[in-house]
């Protein structure tokens, strides 16, 4: 039956009836959001492409969490930047590199925190590439191993959740085998199963400080041109024990997680990552934009395209914003 007998503006006629039939609801729970750590004390530096963001040193990421947990948002996802870089990455993979201490800070400290740490090897590193280098190129085999070790490390020191974000090949399997011969069976993979060599990813690079120092990452992340190879990633990862899969950046991929949701029976992650972020914030200090609506409404069709959790830098300013 059509017009006039049909008439799709009845069910939007008031604000109760909008919400009443509506079918996306963002939910505090839903939301992950990331933090950068770094050795010192009392150290708490701008990271000027991402407003609102610090680097912290451990005793004020404490406090901080402490307040994101009493907002509601009770999960987080930790990149650390060590006090000296190496070749390799190992540096992140000891009982006292800055993850596993902070890991350790905030499981002390922190009542009902729930902590994802990133595992790859880019902040860590002196070229600032995501894993060893070989010929110019990250050496896929001899990555993993380095990786597995640092997930060990993060599950000793208590870790809730892993997410490697390297994309290097067979490292989900590798990281699984490793955490349950050392028996760390219990703590779940998250991985970056596509993740696109992005620029948005631009002001996380100066918050982790972890630029590559020449050439790119596009001989590991995805190209932006292609759809289907995605499927074939998360299914890789799914195969191999991955427990969530994940999306990355959010906003111009969410054809990838509406096809990752209508393949895959497995829960769906997306990163709305630092470029959307910053773009968001410099629009809304023009006074360009209406920062708050635009917020709920990015987190929203993110979440309608398929993702059951939102890695967000707004997830603290959400939490207020429902709260209000
Ligand atoms: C790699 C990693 C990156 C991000 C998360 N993990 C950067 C990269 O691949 O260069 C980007 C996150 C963001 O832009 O917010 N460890």
């Amino acid at each position: 039956m059509n017009f006039p007998t049909t008439r799709l503006r009845r069910l939007r006629g008031n604000a109760t009836i909008r919400k009443m039939i509506s079918e996306t609801d963002v939910k505090v729970d839903d939301l992950i959001m990331p933090y950068f750590v770094l050795p010192g004390e009392n150290v708490k530096n701008p990271i000027h492409s991402m407003p609102g963001n610090y680097q912290r040193s451990i005793d004020l990421l404490v406090e901080e969490v402490k307040e994101l947990v009493s907002l509601g948002v009770k999960s987080i996802l930790l990149f650390g930047i060590p006090e000296q870089k190496d070749q390799t990455g190992e540096v992140a993979a000891h009982d006292d590199a800055i993850i596993p201490k902070a890991i350790r800070a905030l499981k002390k400290e922190v009542e009902e925190v729930y902590i994802v740490a990133d595992v790859c090897n880019c902040e860590y590193t002196t070229h600032g590439h995501c894993g060893t280098i070989v010929d110019k190129d990250v050496e896929n085999d001899s990555t993993i191993e380095t990786l597995a070790a640092q997930a060990i490390a993060f599950a000793k020191a208590g870790v809730d959740m892993v997410a490697p974000s390297d994309m290097m090949d067979g490292r989900v399997g590798r990281m699984r085998k490793a955490m349950d011969e050392a028996g760390y069976y219990k703590v779940p993979i998250m991985s970056y199963s596509a993740k696109y060599a992005s620029a948005f990813y631009g002001p996380f690079r100066e918050a982790a400080e972890s630029a590559p120092q020449f050439g790119d990452r596009s001989t590991h992340q995805m190209n932006p041109e292609n759809s289907d190879i995605a499927l074939r990633e998360a299914d890789q990862d799914i195969n191999e024990g991955a427990d969530i899969v994940m999306v990355k950046p959010a906003l111009s991929y969410l054809d990838i997680i509406r096809r990752i949701k209508d393949t895959f029976n497995i829960p769906i992650a997306a990163y709305h990552v630092s470029g959307e972020f910053s773009m968001v914030k410099a629009a809304a200090e023009k006074g360009w934009i209406d920062e708050e609506r635009l917020v709920r409404e990015i987190l929203t069709s993110i979440k309608r395209a398929g993702a059951d959790i939102i890695i967000t830098y707004f997830a603290k300013d959400f939490a207020r914003m429902v709260k209000k």
